[in-house]
C-alpha cells in the first residue's frame, strides 16, 4: 500500500499540455517534489500523485484536460478500491483561470494551482493529504516562485529550456495569458546567469531562453539597472561550453534594433526566430490589439535578414478573428508569401472567456475551417521548399535524441530542422557535421560527413 512516510518512493506522473513554459514548469515542480520521495513516472497507472499541467489557449485544449481527467479519475477510483491513494491536482493556465471551479466540476481533483504558485507544492500536497483534497493556490507572485523554487536536480540534456521572463501586459483581444500568467516579470540577470554556468557545468551545449515575451526581457542588474535580452544574450555567449543560445517567444513590438544587431555579430545565437504576427491585415491587427501592423513587422524581417542572411523565421497565425473579412484573410496569405516561413503554426480563432474578442460575434465554423486549410496549404508549401532548399548543405547538428527507426539519431539544424541519419548510439549528445539529402514537410534525411565534433559528457 501507497505510504505517505516522506522517505517511501512515490511514483508521481506529471502531464504538460500547452507552451515550453508549462515544460520548463513542470521539470521544476519534478525537481521540487523530488525530496518528498516522488520520482517521475511516464504514466499514471498506480501514480500516487498525478499533476495535470494544463493550458487554456484555446477551447480545445480545455477539452482535453476534461477529457483526460476522467480517465484519471478511473484510475484514481480503482487504486481506492485496493485501499490506495492517489492525489490529483490541475496547475498550469486552466487550473488559473477556473480555480475551484474545477473542484466543482470534478470533484475527485485534490489540488488546484495556478503558475506562480509550484514553489508550494510540498505543502499543498501535505495539505490535500490531511484535509482530503479541496486545495486552491491561486497566487500570482511570480518573484517568489523563481526566488524559491529549486535548482534543476539533474542535468536537463544537451539542449534545455531557461525561463527569463513570464507573463504578459500586452492584452491582445484573444488572448488568456495576461489573466493566466500574470504581468510581465523578468528574472534578474545575475540568477539567470548563474542558473546558465550550472546548467553548462551538467551538460548542457544548447540553451532556449524562454518568455511568454521573450523579447521585452528587462532583468535588473546587480546596479539596479535593467539589461536587455541582447545583452543578456551577449553575457551568456561568454560561458565557455555553450555552443547555441535560442529564445522565444518573441512580440514585434519589442524587437529592437540592438536584437536585431546581435543576430549579425553573435555566431553562437541561432540564425532562426519565432515571431508571431497572427494576421497581415491592419484592420484585424487593430482588432487584436497588437498595436504593430503589417509594414511595421515587415520591416523588422527585413532588418533581421539584412543582419544575418540566412535567417529563417516561423510565425502563429489566427484565422477567422471576429469580423475577418475575405480581403483581411487574403492580406494575411499576402504576408505569408512575402515572408515565405521556414515553419509555422495556426490556429483557427476560439473565443476565450473573459477577453474582450470573445464577446463579438464569430465567424460561421466552415469559413474558418476552409481559411485555415487554404493558409497551412501554403504555408506548408512554403515549408516544404525551405526544407527542399537545404539539400546539399553540410550543416552541424546537435544529436539530442533517437531517430524513428532503429539505429537512427535526430537533431536540429541551425534553422529548427528536424534532421534524422543514421549513426552509432554513442553519438547521441554531439554535434555532427551531416550532409542533407532530403528535404520533406516536417524534417530532413542527411548523413554524416565527419567523425564527431566533440563528445559532451
Ligand atoms: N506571446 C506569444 C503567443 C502566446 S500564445 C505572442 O504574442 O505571439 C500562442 C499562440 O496561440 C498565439 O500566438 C496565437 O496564435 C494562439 N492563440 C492565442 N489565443 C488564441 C485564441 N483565442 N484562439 C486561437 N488561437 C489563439
Ligand atoms: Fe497573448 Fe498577446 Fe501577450 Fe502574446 S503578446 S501572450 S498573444 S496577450
Ligand atoms: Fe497555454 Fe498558458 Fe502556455 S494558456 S500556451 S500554457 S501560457
Amino acid at each position: 500500500m501507497a505510504s505517505n512516510n516522506d522517505s517511501a518512493k512515490k511514483k508521481l506522473y506529471i502531464k504538460t499540455y500547452g507552451c515550453q513554459m508549462n515544460v520548463y514548469d513542470s521539470a521544476r515542480m519534478g525537481d521540487v517534489l523530488a525530496p518528498l520521495g516522488y520520482e517521475t513516472s511516464d504514466d499514471y497507472e498506480d501514480a500516487d500523485l498525478v499533476i495535470l499541467n494544463t493550458c487554456h489557449i484555446r477551447e480545445k485544449a480545455e477539452d482535453k484536460v476534461y477529457s483526460d481527467l476522467g480517465r484519471v479519475r478511473d484510475e484514481k477510483k480503482r487504486k481506492a478500491d485496493k485501499g490506495e491513494k492517489m492525489l490529483i491536482a490541475v496547475g498550469g493556465c486552466v487550473g488559473q483561470a477556473e480555480g475551484a471551479e474545477i473542484i466543482k466540476r470534478a470533484p475527485f481533483v485534490d489540488i488546484v494551482m495556478g503558475p506562480q504558485t509550484y514553489h508550494g507544492l510540498p505543502e499543498m500536497v501535505t495539505r490535500a493529504i490531511r484535509d482530503n483534497g479541496g486545495v486552491v493556490e491561486l497566487d500570482f507572485a511570480a518573484v517568489d516562485k523563481f526566488d524559491k523554487l529549486p535548482e534543476a536536480a539533474n542535468s536537463q540534456g544537451v539542449s534545455a529550456f531557461l525561463s527569463v521572463q513570464e507573463g504578459c501586459d500586452k492584452f491582445c483581444s484573444f488572448c488568456v495569458v495576461p489573466y493566466t500568467r500574470g504581468a510581465e516579470y523578468s528574472r534578474d540577470s545575475a540568477k539567470v546567469i548563474e542558473e546558465a554556468k550550472r546548467m553548462v557545468d551538467s551538460g548542457t551545449v544548447e540553451i532556449n531562453l524562454l518568455g511568454q515575451n521573450v523579447n521585452a526581457y528587462h532583468g535588473a542588474k546587480a546596479d539596479g539597472s535593467a539589461m536587455s535580452l541582447a545583452e543578456l544574450i551577449a553575457e551568456l555567449a561568454k560561458i565557455n561550453g555553450l555552443e547555441r543560445i535560442r529564445y522565444t517567444t518573441s512580440h514585434p513590438r519589442d524587437m529592437t534594433q540592438e536584437l536585431i544587431d546581435i543576430h549579425g555579430s553573435e555566431p553562437k545565437l541561432m540564425p532562426y526566430l519565432h515571431l508571431p504576427i497572427q494576421s497581415g491585415s491592419n484592420g484585424v491587427l487593430k482588432r487584436m490589439n497588437r498595436k504593430h501592423d503589417a509594414a511595421f513587422y515587415l520591416d523588422i524581417i527585413e532588418r533581421l535578414r539584412k543582419s544575418r542572411p540566412d535567417m529563417a523565421f516561423s510565425s502563429d497565425f489566427i484565422v477567422g478573428f471576429p469580423g475577418e473579412t475575405d480581403a483581411e484573410f487574403e492580406e494575411t496569405m499576402e504576408l505569408v508569401r512575402k515572408v515565405k516561413y521556414a515553419s509555422a503554426y495556426s490556429f483557427k480563432y476560439s473565443p476565450r472567456p473573459g477577453t474582450p474578442a470573445s464577446v463579438d460575434e464569430q465567424l460561421p465554423e466552415p469559413v474558418k475551417q476552409e481559411r485555415l486549410a487554404r493558409l497551412q496549404g501554403l504555408l506548408c508549401e512554403h515549408q516544404t521548399q525551405f526544407n527542399e532548399s537545404c539539400i546539399g548543405q553540410t550543416m552541424r547538428i546537435l544529436l539530442d535524441r533517437e531517430g524513428k527507426f532503429d539505429g537512427q539519431l535526430m537533431g536540429k539544424s541551425p534553422y529548427m530542422q528536424s534532421v534524422h541519419l543514421f549513426g552509432a548510439e554513442s553519438m547521441r549528445g554531439q554535434f555532427v557535421d551531416v550532409k542533407i539529402t532530403a528535404g520533406y514537410l516536417n524534417s530532413l534525411a542527411g548523413e554524416l560527413v565527419q567523425p564527431p565534433i566533440r563528445k559532451v559528457s
